[in-house]
């Protein structure tokens, strides 16, 4: 007679080095576009000018603060899998599709450089998600989907600001 009970399958507690190849070096693209993108909301808090100064430097220093507890999370998942971060500022220079900009940009340019910034990581989270759910990673799916819902939210109310009328 056929038992009504289901078996539960139990994947095992961690990941060898040949399967986690390609959500490290997600993590890692993702990584450098962060720190790139850290930079930039520092520069901005910094030499933001304008009517509009205090609610840029107050919510560039908010998202700096989120993005370097990310930035922190995603090396330290790294070091999980046995891997090492990408550590060094030329580096991420090198490797990020995020660009440093100049400091003397009109404040509504730096919310939309922050906005197209976040464009960009949109599409390195959700290629980290892929490869994290391509071997049934769901800490790291689960890290990258929190970072990508609270980013959602910011790029909406930034969104809003911008709007021009
Ligand atoms: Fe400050």
């Amino acid at each position: 007679m056929e038992t009504l009970e289901k078996t539960k399958i139990y994947k095992k507690l961690g990941f060898d080095s040949e399967e986690t190849k390609e959500v490290v070096s997600n993590l890692n693209l993702f990584l450098a576009n962060l720190h790139v993108h850290y930079q930039k909301l520092r520069n901005y808090h910094w030499n933001v000018t304008g009517a509009d100064f205090f609610d840029i430097h107050e919510t560039t220093e908010a998202e700096y603060n989120e993005v370097k507890e990310e930035i922190d999370e995603i090396a330290e998942r790294i070091r999980v899998f046995g891997a090492t971060p990408t550590s060094t500022l030329s580096e991420y220079i090198e490797i990020s599709e995020i660009k440093e900009t100049g400091t003397d940009l009109k404040a509504m340019e730096m919310v939309k450089e922050i906005l197209r910034d976040m464009e960009i990581l949109l599409s390195f989270m959700v290629d980290t998600i892929e490869a994290a759910r391509a071997i049934g990673d769901i800490s790291t799916d689960d890290l990258v989907t929190g970072f990508m819902k609270r980013r959602e939210k910011i790029h909406w109310m930034l969104t809003s600001f911008a709007k021009e009328d």
